[in-house]
């Protein structure tokens, strides 16, 4: 059984469709805003789903799904995708895939290489569908920003993970949002700064 999964994820990198598989800088295209269909139907098919296919995204929809969850849209304020308390901006994305785990830049649009390797197994923990899904988006929040009485970081990360819901109902992808991760390991292979840590994660892939 493990050997047909193992061959299964080989498959899924073998299959890949252009995203360079080395572990670098990835420059990320600028987001369509002429995609996404009607945001009623977003809202319909808007599920969590657990099975994904293989193929890697490619790089426009990489773009734009991480956009989509907490882009900048408003370059002249800085704004984004997503709300935030006060305004504090405290939530950051990571992508963890096959050939590492990226942090995502909104302002320069790059995922910047953060550990080489395949780790999706640590987030996946004991949900074995979520470990192959070609990318694995964690959201994490700077608890620090916030009095211990009012923190708002798992309220705001609730926004960036139903944009993720969202695009990926209205753009035949797959995700669900996962609290199960291996939480204190995944700090460490995200090289979080103290106050940080990741609170959801989304697996995502084309839909099956
Ligand atoms: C904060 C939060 C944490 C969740 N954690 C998990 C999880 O660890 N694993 C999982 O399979 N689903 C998880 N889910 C998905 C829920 O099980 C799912 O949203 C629920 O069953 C309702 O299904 P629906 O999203 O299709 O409406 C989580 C959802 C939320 C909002």
């Amino acid at each position: 059984m493990k050997r047909i999964t193992l061959a299964f994820a080989m498959a899924a990198v073998l299959t890949g469709t252009g995203l360079a598989q080395t572990f670098e800088t990835i420059k990320l295209l600028p987001h369509s805003t002429e995609r996404g269909g009607n945001l009623m139907q977003a809202f319909q098919h808007r599920a969590s789903e657990r099975e994904y296919g293989v193929t890697d995204l490619t790089l426009q929809d990489l773009s734009d799904l991480l956009w989509a969850a907490n882009g900048i849209n408003r370059p002249e304020s800085n704004k984004r995708t997503a709300p935030t308390a006060q305004n504090k901006q405290e939530i950051s994305l990571y992508v963890v895939k096959y050939e590492g785990a990226y942090r995502y830049d909104a302002q320069t649009n790059v995922l910047e290489p953060v550990t080489a390797g395949d780790h999706r197994a640590i987030v996946a923990d004991r949900q074995e569908f979520a470990q192959f899904a070609p990318v694995i988006l964690v959201i994490v929040g700077d608890y620090s920003v916030f009095p211990a009485e009012r923190n708002m970081a798992l309220v705001d990360a609730g926004y960036v993970s139903q944009n993720i819901y969202l695009f990926c109902a209205g753009n035949g992808m797959s995700t669900v949002a996962r609290g199960t991760m291996k939480t204190d390991e995944l700090a460490e292979i995200l090289k979080l700064p103290e106050g940080q840590r990741p609170i959801l994660n989304h697996p995502v892939g084309y839909r099956k």
